[in-house]
């Protein structure tokens, strides 16, 4: 028999641990998590969640009424071509913005934001469409991160640095004021940027040397 399914409530596309973490900060925001789709579609529940199929069964949810969906996959890539895949057959991405989070009021959002526990985002900062900004991480004023990129927990970034679109940082790296971050670049974990980096380049280290293209 199917799940009944939370009228008004979001589905979520991924199974995974970010999704677990992204569930928790709906609810913790007062939203309902109606059910999920993900690539291995075996009938199960995360954080008591049904798992009702994969990405074919987004087109039933839809007929059924449910128009709220948030993309919880960690690929940047996979993230940013999954949700224009949703908005193309009706869905409106919403943003998980967990209420522990201090976010300046003069910050703008695009659609399908993830902003985990105990983020700070200060003054004037834009974040884009399918952003995460990942548990503890720090933005200082002034930054611009581009569509899908991912700033890993614990990350920080100084005021008026700017993050390529699909760009990801790795948990704990630090970014000096107005460096840029190309597009689809990796700084990996701890790494600390003091200059800018070009697209689709691994960084690593204190300070973060470019070490080739990205993996
Ligand atoms: C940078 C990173 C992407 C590289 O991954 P990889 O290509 O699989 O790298 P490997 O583990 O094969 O390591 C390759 C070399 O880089 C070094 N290295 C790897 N990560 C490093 C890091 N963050 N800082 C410094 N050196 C690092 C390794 O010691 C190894 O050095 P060696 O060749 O001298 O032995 C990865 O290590 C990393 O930091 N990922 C971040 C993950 C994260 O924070 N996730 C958060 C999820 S929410």
């Amino acid at each position: 028999m199917s799940p009944t399914l939370a009228i008004g409530g979001v589905v979520i596309i991924g199974g995974g641990g970010h999704a677990k973490v992204v569930i928790e900060s709906l609810r913790a925001a007062g939203e309902t998590v109606a059910a999920i789709v993900d690539a291995d579609p075996t009938p199960r529940t995360v954080l008591g969640v049904p798992v009702v199929g994969d990405d074919l069964a987004l087109a039933d949810l839809h007929g059924q009424g449910l128009s709220k969906l948030f993309v919880a996959i960690g690929d940047n890539s996979l993230r940013e071509k999954l949700g224009r895949k949703a908005r193309e057959q009706g869905f409106v991405l919403v943003n998980a913005i967990h209420p522990s989070a201090v976010i300046s009021p003069s910050v703008q959002f695009g659609e399908g934001i993830a902003v985990m526990a105990g983020v700070a985002i200060n003054a004037d900062s834009r974040i884009g469409d399918l952003a995460i900004v990942n548990t503890g991480a720090v933005v200082d004023h002034d930054c611009v991160l581009g569509a899908a990129c991912h700033l890993g927990p614990a990350s920080a970034l100084a005021g008026n640095v700017s993050v390529g679109a699909r760009a990801f940082l790795g948990v704990g790296a630090r970014v000096i004021p107005g460096v840029r971050i190309g597009a689809d670049t990796i700084v990996g974990a701890g790494g600390v940027v003091i200059r800018d980096l070009p697209d689709a380049v691994l960084a690593i280290g204190v300070p973060a040397k470019i070490k080739g293209d990205r993996p």
